[in-house]
């Protein structure tokens, strides 16, 4: 652990999701976007409280999870908040030092540091809370039956633990594999928050206070408004650059309702918006999302025509990037190229972006206008701006 590590984070470790119907939110993630079933919990493996499902999809995985009655945690989050992101799980090399570090530089405690065991091994668990009701799981154990750290270097040199687990997931998870038709969605870019107005600040300052994350990028209301939708934006990034949370905040428009405050007023807090999807080849990716009957935003096809002055040189055909609606945006280093999905709930809360980074370190900044046309568009359709 050093001060660009404080807590030993070694990578996002999985996102859980509570859902309304884990059942039928299962099969649109394995059949819309690719991902395989790998593990379960429910009545069947002696889960009396809720079902979980956990997909996998390369080094990205989902919990999602449905309450089964309602003396449940689960159940009030999901009356208030509707379908959404309840965790960022991360693995950290010591929970016990994690967690006790955490605390001393301020988090909340959501759960102190206990064991979780089944006939395949021990973990040790904690969890801290963040934005809304949003938590950060802090899980450590060797042996991982799934990928490698994200942070070469960090897990040189561990003794040897207790906590070894080599199950198909997390104790008390039961292998159930039912194959997906991947997409090539290989990692998560990154997860951003939508905080109240005024709070961005504040949440800000707790990456950095609490988990020893940098301002990466900041975006001020200069760089993101339109008529209506204006934020503002914080890019929070660990020391390695391995895992990237911008933070929004609402900011005045003139005279109609940002997309962020639209978020909050759904979500009823702050929390999870998107989930940035990594990927290696975005034309093949987003053609069998789109074919899997994934919805995506467009903007106008006058935004094709000024590609060429605005990025340069492409190694994509325009016609393709415009067929299948995607963005590009280019920074020093290189471009990058993205695109967004609609909400995946009826509420308007939670989407995706699916990326591929040739080089750009950004996050799109000059597709900011023309998406966010498209963002009102949506909202005065809901009645919302
Ligand atoms: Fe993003």
């Amino acid at each position: 652990m050093n001060e660009k590590n404080p807590l030993g984070l070694k990578k996002i470790h999985h996102v859980e999701f509570f859902v309304g119907n884990a059942k039928q939110a299962e099969f649109y993630y394995r059949n819309a976007f690719g991902f395989s079933r790998v593990a379960y919990s429910g009545l069947e493996t002696g889960n009396r409280d809720a079902t979980s499902y956990v997909l996998r999809q390369n080094r990205v995985n989902f919990i999602l999870t449905t309450p089964l009655h309602e003396k449940t945690f689960a159940s009030e989050h999901l009356k208030i908040h509707g379908d959404g992101v309840r965790d960022i799980a991360f693995q950290v090399e010591d929970c016990d030092y994690a967690f006790n570090e955490a605390v001393k530089r301020g988090a909340k405690v959501f759960q102190e540091p206990r064991d979780i065991s089944d006939e395949n091994g021990k973990i040790r668990y904690a969890a801290i809370h963040t934005y809304g009701d949003t938590i950060h799981s802090l899980i450590s154990y060797q042996g991982n039956a799934y990928g490698k750290s994200v942070s070469s270097g960090s897990m040189a040199a561990q003794p040897a633990s207790e906590y070894v687990y080599n199950g198909a997931f997390l104790p008390h998870f039961a292998p159930s594999e039912i194959k997906g038709k991947e997409v090539g969605i290989q990692l998560i870019d990154h997860i951003v928050g939508n905080v109240e107005l005024g709070k961005m600040n504040h949440w800000a300052d707790f990456y950095s206070n609490v988990l020893g994350f940098h301002r990466y990028i900041t975006f001020d209301d200069k760089d993101i408004s339109t008529e209506y939708s204006a934020l503002m934006s914080i890019v929070m990034s660990d020391g390695g650059h391995n895992i990237k949370f911008p933070i929004n905040e609402p900011a005045e428009g003139k005279g109609g309702k940002s997309q962020i405050q639209e978020y909050i007023d759904y979500y009823k807090s702050a929390g999870v918006q998107h989930v940035a999807l990594l990927c290696k080849d975005i034309l093949k990716t987003v053609d069998k999302l789109q074919k899997n009957g994934v919805e995506f935003l467009r903007v106008p096809d006058e935004y094709y025509e000024e590609i060429p002055e605005r990025v340069g040189e492409i190694d994509e055909n325009i016609e393709d990037l415009k067929r299948l609606g995607l963005l590009v945006d280019r920074d020093d280093e290189g471009y990058l190229l993205q695109i967004f999905t609609k909400p995946v709930e009826d509420r308007p809360t939670v989407f995706y972006e699916i990326l591929q980074r040739k080089g750009c370190k950004g996050f799109g900044k000059g597709n900011f206008k023309a998406l966010f046309v498209s963002i009102e568009e949506e909202q005065r359709r809901r009645g919302n701006l």
